[in-house]
């Protein structure tokens, strides 16, 4: 277990599943920047959207709206292509997160292959830098991925949790500790590297305390099991129950690191 002291920890809502309700009938309702408004009023720190190539969930015209109206950073979900680039360009989001992404996946379903993604991944992190933008790679939690986004200059990975996310949801222990012990070795070496840590995708209630509870983790996003939770109780008490979640464990984790810090000294 780390002994760092934790830095303060970011909630960002991943609104893309509204864009998928409102759609899934072609009008208006529910509005993706009504839902952030109340997610920020909630206590998120921060918005994410991905504006996919398919355009199946957020639209060109959500993200317009977001970085007009947004009061909090607004972090752009994006393909390391041409056509994204251009419009990130455009809006100059606070953040873009680059993702692999595939049309026929149902959601992002692994990282990025930073080193696959060359000369052109680096041309477009270069370029997102220039315009003041601070560049996110989702990565899976893996030694390669890290050195490789590192090397690349990005400002931030963010690990993918979707694999440890699925581990509990199954009834072995052992295989969730692997997991979770991945990702805390990924938290580690990213910081050392310098790199600003991140994690994300799948994250609910039942797993988003052992990924806060990692002192280099700064931000977690957050989006379908929160709208999901949102048809039961409203999205307000959903983000805010999250984030009681997430302070209890940096709470957790920080009075743990000053009782290791008291015992070396
Ligand atoms: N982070 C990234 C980079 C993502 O692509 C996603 C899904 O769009 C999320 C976080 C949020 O994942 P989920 O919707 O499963 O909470």
């Amino acid at each position: 277990m780390s002994n760092r002291l934790a830095k303060p920890l970011r909630l960002g809502v991943n609104i893309d599943h509204v864009a998928t309700i409102r759609n899934a009938r072609g009008g208006r309702h529910p509005d993706p920047l009504r839902a952030a408004h109340i997610a920020v009023e909630a206590g998120a720190d921060g918005i994410t959207a991905h504006l996919r190539e398919d355009r199946r969930h957020i639209s060109d015209s959500d993200i317009a709206r977001l970085k007009a109206e947004l009061t909090r950073p607004l972090n752009l979900e994006m393909a390391a292509t041409d056509e994204m680039l251009a419009i990130a360009l455009r809006h100059i989001p606070n953040a873009c997160c680059i993702v692999p992404e595939r049309r026929e996946e149902r959601t992002t379903e692994g990282g990025l292959d930073v080193i696959a993604g060359g000369d052109r991944l680096r041309r477009i992190v270069e370029e997102l830098k220039a315009a003041g933008i601070r560049v996110s790679l989702f990565v899976e939690p893996d030694e390669r991925a890290i050195a490789a986004s590192a090397k690349i200059g990005a400002d931030i990975v963010e690990l993918h949790t979707g694999a440890y996310c699925e581990k509990a949801l199954e009834d072995n222990a052992k295989a969730l500790a692997g997991e979770l012990n991945r990702i805390t070795q990924a938290t580690a070496m990213a910081a050392d590297s310098g790199l600003e840590v991140h994690a994300g995708h799948g994250l609910t209630y039942n797993t988003v305390k052992a990924i806060a509870a990692l002192p280099e983790v700064v931000e977690l996003n957050i989006g379908h099991f929160l709208v999901g939770e949102a048809i039961f109780g409203g999205l307000n008490a959903a983000v805010r129950h999250m984030r009681e979640l997430m302070n209890e464990a940096r709470r957790e984790s920080e009075a743990r690191a000053r009782r290791m810090a008291d015992q070396l000294s």
